[in-house]
């Protein structure tokens, strides 16, 4: 591929600036192929020259000294001839590095292990590395914790955005999925969750191990493991495809009953399976712990959240298995893509549950004055990571699909939807894509829309 995520504004944008001199914010961002780099936000992460295929990842974890013992085996592929390669990869110690069963020199920097192998690695390779420390908590530009987080029973590992690495030596960008497997050994009477289906739960002397497969692709930022006490709650669900979706729930007993959302889950996905099409993934659940991160996080088919997870809640880390964790962003500067969606999600069950309409949200959001932190800078505009999570992101990339919708009509909205989670179905995909696609399904020119929406700072005239 030649064009690069900004492809589609770069016309229109110089066209305008051309024509009527207007300011169109800091469009001149690297070019992402050129460079080499993955991601625009976060240029240290993600390593072009190789693509993973597999992530087995074996973590034996010993929650009072904190202290984790693992193994992970990347399987990869390159077309290159690599002398030498990295992952991204912080805190621990590395004990042993091999590359295809050899053992392999490497060496550390701030983020990475650069491995070097005996000899050059071409076509498909495995490394394993074997490593073990404390792992780390990581604080985020917006000062929120994720990476390996403990709590007062164990621990939890989140991802988003660069956590991963804390936990997984990785090609830690979205644009590189893979399938993994955990086999996550802890004391006997803990328990281990992660993302994907249970394969096993092998008791042996005064400990257990769990063993978790995800067969879908996954990005690096939705791996999840919960280390600690649970009640588990398995059962199942029908997708409208007739598919028996298996359910396994965790709940810290400590937190308020899980009732609630257990009973909501079934019908929060029929909703979302009518409007997005067939759920994704093979498996579903639920995982409530006792961490102190501010936020919940839609991990690959068990989302986390922190204490409660309540209806809207819900329906917004459901709403993200279609979008973001099966129709993947590329680039951290396409976050809208997720959270724009996934907000749609809950404006779309509130109103379809007695609650204000998406157009009355719209209204209502549309009124912020025009100083608000609402209007700038806009979703795809951001350079500081610290804005990942901001308001622009969520509600005015809820407000863009609205604005979509009244402009193109229910019909073709709604095909434009399920075309999208369909045909990236796994994938990872960009704004231009969506436009592109938007543009396709209705028949009409929707650029302007996007960039008013999308690109330009300050509230869009004339909605
Ligand atoms: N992606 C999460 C969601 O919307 C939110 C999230 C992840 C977040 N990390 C965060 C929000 C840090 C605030 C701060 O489901
Ligand atoms: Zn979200």
């Amino acid at each position: 591929m030649t064009t690069t995520p900004r492809h589609w504004l770069a016309v229109p944008l110089l066209v305008l600036a051309m024509v009527g001199g207007l300011t169109v914010g800091a469009t001149a961002r690297p070019d992402v192929e050129r460079t080499g780099r993955t991601d625009t936000l976060f240029p240290k992460q993600g390593h072009p020259g190789y693509d993973v295929r597999h992530y087995d990842v074996r973590l034996d974890y010993a929650p009072g000294a904190n202290a984790l013992v693992a193994r992970t085996k990347v399987r990869a592929t390159t077309k290159q001839r690599l002398r030498s390669f990295a992952l991204d990869f912080v805190g621990m110690r590395v004990t042993a590095v091999r590359v295809d069963g050899k053992p392999a020199r490497f060496r550390r920097t701030a983020q990475h292990l650069v491995v070097r192998p005996s000899r050059p690695v071409t076509g498909s390779f495995t490394t394993t590395v074997a490593y073990a420390g404390h792992p780390q908590e990581i604080v985020d530009a917006d000062g929120s914790s994720e990476g390996w987080v403990r709590t007062d029973d164990g621990a939890i590992a989140l991802g988003e955005p660069v956590g991963t690495m804390a936990w997984i030596p990785s090609d830690n960008t979205p644009g590189d999925k893979a399938s993994y497997r955990f086999r996550i050994t802890v004391p006997r009477g803990l328990q281990a969750v992660s993302n994907g289906d249970l394969v096993s739960k092998v008791d042996r002397g005064d400990s257990s191990t769990w063993t978790w497969r995800v067969r879908d692709r996954m990005a690096t930022y939705l791996a999840m493991v919960a280390i600690g006490r649970f009640t588990v709650y398995r059962s199942a669900t029908e997708s409208v495809t007739g598919r028996r979706i298996p359910v396994w729930s965790f709940f810290d007993p400590t937190t308020r009953s899980s009732a609630k959302a257990r009973a909501v889950l079934p019908k929060v996905l029929r909703f979302e399976e009518r409007l997005f099409g067939p759920y994704p993934l093979t498996s579903a659940g639920i995982v409530v712990d006792n961490a102190s991160v501010g936020y919940a996080l839609e991990t690959q088919n068990r989302p986390f959240y922190p204490g409660v997870a309540d209806s809207a809640t819900l329906v917004h880390e459901s709403a993200h298995q279609w979008f973001g964790n099966s129709v993947t962003l590329r680039d951290w500067h396409d976050i809208w893509l997720a959270e724009g969606f996934a907000t749609y999600a809950e404006w779309l069950w509130t109103g379809a549950h007695g609650g204000k309409t998406p157009a009355e949200r719209f209204d209502g959001l549309y009124d912020t004055p025009a100083s608000s932190s609402l209007w700038s800078p806009a979703p795809t505009e951001f350079t500081n990571s610290a804005q990942l999570f901001g308001e622009p992101v969520y509600q005015r990339g809820a407000m863009t699909l609205q604005a979509l919708r009244e402009r193109i009509g229910d019909p073709d909205f709604f095909r434009f939807v399920k075309r999208w989670a369909a045909d990236h179905r796994q994938g990872n995909a960009s704004t231009a894509q969506l436009v592109a696609l938007a543009e396709q399904v209705s028949g009409e020119q929707l650029d302007e829309l996007f960039a008013d929406w999308l690109v330009r700072d300050g509230r869009p005239a004339g909605y």
